[in-house]
């Protein structure tokens, strides 16, 4: 649990069916959720950097292959020229990694020197999957609603996990979903 010290922690919306994107989108709009994933992921401190991120190549282009304001992300990927391709190459805020334990070690790392308690892994499906056995801690916005023909999924959560905070259930009127905000910790950490 942990890498180098550092917290891990996991941030998704999932589905009642545990779907989180379709055709590299998300497969809804809800900007509470949008605005809870900002807040999560960006500390309020007055150093330049407020929020580490890690994720994986297909996720950073559904967010229209641009690094997120005022956090430095990590994206995997095994193409060994994807930093040239996307024009990342001497970027200080984004950083193409080709394997999960690089960006682990290079994100702890920097979260050390930028006085960050939290490294966030923030999809899609494998990124999850493989992070879990670093994680100490996971926010889910359960999403009240079931999606037929999503293509990527969160997986189960090990049974180390347990709840630790959950909101009430809240509305969103544009979309008409439900949704809740639930916090897990490992047992183990
Ligand atoms: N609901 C949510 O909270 C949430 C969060 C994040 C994403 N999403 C959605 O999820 C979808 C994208 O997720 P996804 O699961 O399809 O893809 P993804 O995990 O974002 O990206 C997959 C790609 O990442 C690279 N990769 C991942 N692990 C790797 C490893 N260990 N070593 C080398 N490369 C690795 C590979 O890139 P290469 O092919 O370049 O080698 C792989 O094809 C979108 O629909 C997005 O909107 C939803």
């Amino acid at each position: 649990m942990s890498y180098a010290h550092t917290e891990v922690a996991q941030i998704a919306a999932i589905s009642s069916n545990r779907c989180i994107g379709k055709d590299n989108e998300l497969p809804w709009h809800i900007s509470a959720d949008l605005q809870h994933f900002k807040r999560m992921t960006t500390k309020q401190n007055d150093g330049d950097i407020q929020g580490i991120v890690i994720m994986g190549r297909k996720t950073f282009e559904s967010m229209g292959s641009k690094p997120l304001p005022k956090r430095v992300s990590f994206i995997i990927s095994s193409q060994l020229d994807y930093a040239k391709q996307k024009g990342l190459i001497g970027k200080d805020n984004a950083y193409v990694v080709h394997n999960l334990d690089d960006a682990l070690t290079q994100a702890a790392s920097l979260a050390h020197g930028a006085h960050l308690d939290t490294i966030w892994v923030i999809g899609g499906e494998r990124v999850f999957s493989d992070a879990l056995m670093y994680t100490d801690r996971i926010e889910l916005t359960h999403v009240d609603t079931e999606i037929t023909d999503g293509d990527a999924f969160y997986p189960e959560l090990p049974s180390e996990f347990e709840v630790a905070e959950e909101s009430e259930k809240m509305h969103d009127e544009k979309s008409a979903l439900d949704f809740k905000f639930v916090t897990y910790k490992s047992k183990q950490g």
